[in-house]
């Protein structure tokens, strides 16, 4: 028998990746006060996605997942909100026309702010400091008062948060998602780009579509799918405080949701099976991420997934599979034999970004985009092999022309890495390579219903 299941029941666990806050009155005072403030989202469209992701569960839809490592107070602007929704909207309409398939549209957005680390401390000429935590625990700059965890930025994370997500459901529903606007989705700098004009031409063949559409009578006031669409919130569940803070019971099931994202995920650091964080999210009905990386052993996996989907729902679970390009092959077919011998609903999505950090000599932490394209590449093929459904993508972009990760069509270099590099932790994809990453995986989702290998999208990946 389970033990019985609060919102703050993970207390009494060992939790990884949680500061100690100084002041805890003051954190407390924080937390109650968040407790009482309103839900960033509704059960109902928690529930909603859910039931997509069951869909992608079956193979009747694609999961793409993406945005910044970790969100920062200083990046906080409309034109980046803008951006990282426009770049996400651009690789759906890549993977709904050239793959055919329905994308369920997931943001790592409006909340992900708390990174677990692998140091807990960090020493600059002699001073040791603890870690940058994400600007919703301290503060990136090197200087003791600013590296103290302060519970007060828990209050700006959420007024973010919930600003961001004002704007999010703006772009959804407001009219700037309508499909007649595919022209106008294109971000500027990525216009000499092969991905970009194979963008423009399918662009064309939509326009084209939806003009014979309207000549059936078939516009987007007839057809609102045309005009909306639906975007989701999720964020890694590490900081427990503030998600216990903002768990809520749903009046129309009587059951326990998180309402600070519509889907949560747990980290490859923190899912001990006794730990806290599983403990946590174990109690809310929102779906759930699990990262899965190399030292996964595949009964723990059954372990977790007992605990976290005991009654083996669809859609209820999301494999995040971060094995890196070299270690997919022989990591990922022994989790997916398991998981399908046992009859495990699951989606089975492919981070290619968290195996493949490396360090440039500029001394720059990298991507190389080759190495992102290969462990996706793998993804496909162990998929097919197996018989299951390549099912989603996770990922750091955003739509910014940044310089983080080397490679892709603009061959960006190492040298180049200290042009525009602004990511608050782990590199991201910019709006090019993420549009073509796009294209590949278009192809990956076409080979998989012809049940053949997937070729390369351009020439320029060799
Ligand atoms: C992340 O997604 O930013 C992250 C920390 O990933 P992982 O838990 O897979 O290392
Ligand atoms: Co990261």
């Amino acid at each position: 028998m389970a033990e019985t299941w609060t919102p703050q029941s993970w207390r009494s666990k060992t939790a990884k990746h949680i500061p100690d806050y100084p002041d805890q009155a003051a954190l407390a005072a924080v937390e109650e006060k968040l407790k009482s403030y309103p839900p960033l989202v509704f059960a109902g469209e928690a529930r909603n996605l859910r039931a997509s992701l069951g869909q992608v569960a079956e193979g009747k839809a694609f999961l793409l997942q993406g945005g910044d490592c970790a969100e920062s107070f200083a990046e906080f602007h409309p034109n980046n909100i803008r951006d990282t929704f426009r770049v996400i909207l651009q690789m759906a309409v890549v993977l709904t026309f050239a793959g055919a398939l329905p994308v369920v549209k997931v943001g790592r957005i409006a909340g992900q702010f708390a990174k677990p680390r692998s140091e807990p401390t960090e020493t600059q000429n002699g001073e040791t400091l603890t870690s940058y935590r994400g600007d919703n625990i301290n503060g990136i700059n090197f200087d003791a008062g600013v590296r103290m965890p302060d519970p007060q930025r828990l209050m700006q994370a959420y007024g973010q948060s919930a600003a961001t997500l004002n704007l999010l459901r703006a772009f959804a529903s407001g009219g700037y998602a309508d499909l007649h606007n595919v022209h106008r989705w294109v971000l500027g700098f990525v216009n000499d780009a092969p991905a970009s004009e194979l963008y423009e031409a399918m662009a064309q063949r939509i326009s084209e579509s939806l003009a014979f559409m309207a000549a059936c009578g078939i516009t987007s006031d007839t057809a609102p799918q045309l005009r909306t669409t639906d975007f989701y919130t999720s964020h890694e569940a590490l900081l427990l405080g503030y998600e216990q803070a903002m768990t809520r019971v749903d009046s129309t099931s009587g059951d326990w949701y998180s309402t600070s994202a519509h889907m949560l995920w747990i980290g490859d650091r923190t899912r001990q099976p006794d730990g806290a964080h599983v403990e946590y999210c174990r109690g809310v009905k929102n779906p759930l991420g699990l990262k899965c990386g190399p030292s996964l052993a595949t009964d723990d996996l059954l372990k977790l997934l007992d605990i976290l989907n005991p009654e083996n729902i669809a859609g209820r679970v999301t494999l995040i599979c971060r094995f890196g390009a070299d270690k997919a092959a022989e990591h990922l077919p022994k989790l997916l034999r398991t998981v399908t011998r046992e009859g495990r609903k699951v989606v089975w999505s492919c981070d290619p970004m968290h195996g493949n950090t490396i360090k440039a000599s500029s001394g720059y932490k990298t991507r190389p985009f080759d190495r992102v394209l290969k462990e996706v590449q793998t993804f496909f093929e162990v998929n097919r092999a197996e018989g299951t459904h390549a099912g989603g993508i996770h990922l750091e972009l955003t739509g910014q022309n940044v310089t983080e990760c080397v490679g892709g069509a603009q061959a960006i270099t190492d040298g180049d890495l200290s042009d525009r590099y602004h990511t608050h932790c782990d590199p991201r994809l910019n709006a090019s390579q993420a549009l073509e990453l796009a294209f590949q995986l278009a192809e990956g989702l076409r080979a998989e219903r012809q049940g053949t290998p997937a070729p390369l999208a351009f020439a320029s990946m060799r």
